[in-house]
């Protein structure tokens, strides 16, 4: 029986070097940045939340302030896929995967 050499190509090379790549910037997606999370706040979601999101949006949302990020990045999720329609989604639509972590870290640290 012959023992088959370990032989990578160019192209198995690189897209074992992508795959690297992507579980790296998956693992940095946890990694959440407060301070941006508090200055895209202020910008795009204190309008209807509240500075300290102590307020119901328009009438009709939870306060979230305080909220477990793990809530808050559920809930942001399913307004932006369209699973929850509600008033706020143009804005919520357009976050990012890193937005959303982002903001949902700074809103936990409210109302403590
Ligand atoms: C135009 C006003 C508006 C803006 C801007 C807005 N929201 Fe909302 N948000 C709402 C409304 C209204 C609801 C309740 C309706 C619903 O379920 O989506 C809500 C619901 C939520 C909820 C779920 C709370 C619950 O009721 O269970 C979260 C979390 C949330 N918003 C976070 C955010 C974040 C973070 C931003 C900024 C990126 C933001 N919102 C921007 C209006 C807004």
């Amino acid at each position: 029986m012959r023992i088959a050499k370990m032989r990578f190509t160019f192209t198995q090379l690189c897209s074992f070097i992508v795959a690297l790549l992507t579980v790296q910037s998956a693992v940095a997606l946890t990694d959440a940045d407060i301070a941006k999370g508090k200055r895209q706040y202020q910008q795009l979601c204190a309008m209807c939340h509240g500075r300290n999101a102590d307020k119901q949006a328009l009438n009709s949302s939870a306060i979230i302030a305080g909220l477990p990020a793990t809530e808050i990045v559920s809930a942001l999720h399913k307004r932006k896929n369209g699973e929850i329609d509600g008033g706020g989604n143009t804005v919520k639509a357009r976050l990012t995967e890193q937005d959303i972590q982002n903001l949902a870290a700074y809103i936990e640290t409210l109302g403590k």
